[in-house]
């Protein structure tokens, strides 16, 4: 494996979910596959899971780790082609990616969305130029546009807690005080449209995402009718899509926040969330403090989701 920063670059998902269940058996069957060979992470943006999981999946496969958080501690890094470099940013991006490649074997890169023009954001400029120029393999830890890592989490947690064979999925809009990006929505989206399961996403108007990661879900802009025999909830904010709101909050309406009367309309439904969650605006304390909330078991499973990718891309080196 090359890359990663999409559903398709895993292959078969039921391949990669059976992978995933076995290593999470013995995380530690594959100690020798990283051995003298070294993951670079690289952060344009902070982290509390995808930092830890991450780390944590490498030194599973006996890799060693390093940690870059660009502009605390590094120079501040231009990333636009072109430019003058006369103003706050000494060092470009051109330079830095092969330098920092000179030091790995395997990049990880979180940079998130700016929302300030959507071409620029789904372009995924600063993800490409890792490709492009690092000459590594490399693998998402959240782009502009997508949390690949996440929702092979996700999905590996759906797997897990399923009661049926094909359970009915609900992705839904929740409110949140300040702008964020598409990338959870979206890669969730993706990964459930190739999955086993009844995929609804509920939200309201104006919230539509890119009909590339929508697809074949059914859109459902009533919440209590979505959630009607739902068996897995996944409540998540994420800014406009559409041009001329793009990045834009178009609503804090509470009444979508998702509380115990919500829950008590699906069918027993586990409760997810990527995190960090706003308390008492995504969710009430009742649902995320119930035993229906299975928000830290899937935060568990980001580390068993990321030793799959790094596994297959250790395996390619070889
Ligand atoms: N869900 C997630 O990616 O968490 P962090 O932003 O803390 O890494």
């Amino acid at each position: 494996m090359k890359k990663f920063i999409n559903v398709k670059d895993l292959g078969d998902l039921k391949i990669a979910v059976q992978e995933a269940l076995e290593i999470k058996k013995d995380r530690f069957a594959f100690k020798h596959f990283g051995e003298n060979k070294t993951l670079l992470m690289v952060f344009f943006n902070s982290s509390l899971r995808t930092r830890l999981s991450t780390q944590k999946a490498a030194m599973n496969l006996g890799m060693n780790t390093m940690i870059l958080d660009i502009a605390q501690g590094t120079w501040r890094l231009e990333t636009q082609k072109g430019v003058v470099m006369n103003g706050d940013k000494p060092e470009h991006i051109l330079e830095a990616i092969p330098v920092m490649a000179c030091y790995c074997d395997i990049i990880g890169v979180r940079s998130f969305a700016k929302l300030e023009n959507k071409t620029d954001d789904y372009n995924e400029n600063i993800l490409h130029q890792f490709i492009q120029y690092s000459e590594k393999p490399v693998f998402s830890m959240e782009g502009a546009t997508t949390h690949p890592l996440q929702a092979f989490a996700d999905l590996i947690t759906i797997e897990e807690f399923k009661t049926k064979n094909r359970p009915k999925v609900v992705l839904t809009w929740a409110p949140h005080p300040k702008t964020l990006p598409q990338a959870v929505p979206n890669s969730f989206a993706d990964f459930m449209n190739e999955a086993d399961v009844d995929f609804v996403i509920t939200h309201p108007e104006g919230y539509e995402l890119a009909p590339r990661f929508v697809r074949k879900a059914q859109v459902e802009y009533n919440q209590n009718k979505a959630f009607q025999g739902a068996d897995f909830i996944y409540a998540k904010n994420w800014s406009a899509f559409e041009d001329v709101h793009y990045g834009k909050i178009l609503s804090e309406d509470m009444n979508w926040t998702i509380d115990a009367a919500k829950m008590n309309l699906t069918n027993h439904a586990k409760f997810m969330h990527c995190l960090p969650v706003r308390r008492n605006v995504i969710v009430t304390d009742e649902v995320i403090d119930s035993p229906q909330s299975i928000v830290i078991q899937e935060a568990a499973n980001r580390e068993i989701a990321c030793e799959v990718v790094l596994k297959r891309m250790l395996e390619g080196l070889k």
